[in-house]
């Protein structure tokens, strides 16, 4: 095997490679499967008679994510699922969409006023927190402590990391506390947020239990937060380093979905995800064992030349452009939609306002910390105005 290792800041030259020579490779260390190639990845993520999403997990009320949406399988996925979708509607993402206009003009007046700034400090890392915070109906002052949370639980999904670690715990656990006493409050004076609904929906007679509810928040917080940051700092990364397609979004702004999904697929936000096998299965050749861990990289399944034609270029109207960066199967991402409209008007709002925004020619990235979650912790840009 070529000795290429993986650069969290560009790790598309190791998945090329294990692409092509171990597709499907065990990592002896660290006792975890991996695979690369498009369709192997979209089966681990979607068949979950064979790898499950809540097999290993820790349940416990000190670990609501481990309990929540994300950490099932069917048949409690699906209740779950219909539960949350009652109060998770088209709708309600489009609603939002004056409230993140009017976030991304403010915080993008205030670049422009500078003429320079960290992009992710001062607009892709703010717009989500307030966003979702307002969905809750979490009060604004609250949002500083979410925003810490959240970055300090992501920072701990390093690999190899188990979820039994004070370091993955805390944050959730100060973020359960927080959240038991806003639904405590909500429920005895419901309001139109997104808790609210929560509370009240009901499926074949049932409701969400209090637990159910307090998971969701906390994931939500967790995998809709630094997600959509990491889409719109990569978008402006991506434009920066591709003048064409940059110019050509700035004369045509309709161009901007096009062009976001691109950014998904090139520079997938969420780069892997983890499983774990429940039956031995075939794949690429090797079997898996009943009860392995098995981390599937969407990263690298996005970047596969099988499946995508000049898949190491960042082309804005990629058609069609099949990415499985919001996952494949039952447990795709319920936050998409917020997620590409969020993105959409950040973009939008930025260009508008800001015109050409630029990384700094000396700018040091440094990458996130951990496997899942990929982008940079900082990225200073220059503003060229309007
Ligand atoms: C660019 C931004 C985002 C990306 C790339 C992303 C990616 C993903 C992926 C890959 C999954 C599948 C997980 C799995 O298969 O185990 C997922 C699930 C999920 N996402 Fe997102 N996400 C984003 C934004 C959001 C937002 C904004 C929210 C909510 C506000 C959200 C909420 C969720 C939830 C609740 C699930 C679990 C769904 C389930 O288990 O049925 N995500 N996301």
């Amino acid at each position: 095997m070529d000795n290429v290792t993986r650069d969290p800041l560009d790790p598309f030259p190791w998945y090329e490679v294990m692409r092509s020579q171990q597709p499907v490779f065990y990592d002896e260390q660290n006792g975890i499967w991996h695979v690369f190639r498009y369709g192997d990845v979209k089966k681990v993520l979607s068949d979950y008679n064979s790898f499950s999403s809540s097999a290993g997990r820790v349940e416990s009320s000190s670990n609501p994510i481990g309990a929540s949406i994300i950490s099932t399988d069917p048949p409690r996925h699906t209740h779950l699922r219909s539960l949350v979708n009652k109060a998770f509607t088209p709708r309600r993402v489009q609603e939002l969409a004056p409230r993140i206009r009017a976030i991304a003009e403010e915080l993008a007046e205030k670049i422009v006023e500078d003429g320079e700034c960290d992009l992710v400090e001062d607009y892709s890392g703010p717009l989500p927190v307030i966003v979702i915070a307002e969905l809750l109906g979490i009060p604004a002052e609250d949002r500083k402590k979410f925003k810490k949370w959240s970055d300090d639980l992501i920072s701990g999904t390093s690999e190899g990391m188990d979820e039994t670690s004070e370091e993955y715990f805390n944050p959730q656990v100060a973020m359960a506390n927080y959240f038991s006493e806003v639904i405590r409050v909500k429920r005895g004076n419901p309001g139109n947020d997104l808790i609210s609904s929560l509370l009240e929906a009901e499926v074949d007679g049932e409701k969400l239990s209090g637990f159910d509810l307090l998971g969701f928040c906390v994931l939500l917080l967790v995998a809709g937060n630094e997600t959509t940051t990491n889409l719109i700092t990569n978008a402006i990364l991506a434009l920066s380093n591709n003048e064409e397609q940059y110019r050509r979004t700035i004369q045509d702004p309709s161009l901007i979905p096009g062009m976001l999904e691109e950014v998904l697929r090139f520079r997938s936000p969420v780069q892997s995800m983890f499983r774990t096998c429940v039956r031995n299965t075939e794949l690429g050749g090797k079997t898996i064992h009943r009860g392995d861990p098995v981390l599937a990289w969407i990263g690298s399944a996005n970047h596969d030349h099988e499946e995508f034609a000049k898949a190491d270029e960042f082309l804005i109207d990629r058609t069609p452009n099949r990415h499985i960066a919001f996952g494949e199967g039952v447990h795709f991402c319920l936050g998409a939609p917020l997620a590409r409209l969020e993105a959409r008007i950040a973009l939008e709002t930025l260009i508008w306002k800001a015109g050409k925004v630029m990384v700094k020619k000396d700018a040091k990235l440094e990458p996130l910390s951990g496997v899942i979650v990929y982008g940079v912790k900082h990225l200073p840009v220059t503003v060229s105005g309007k």
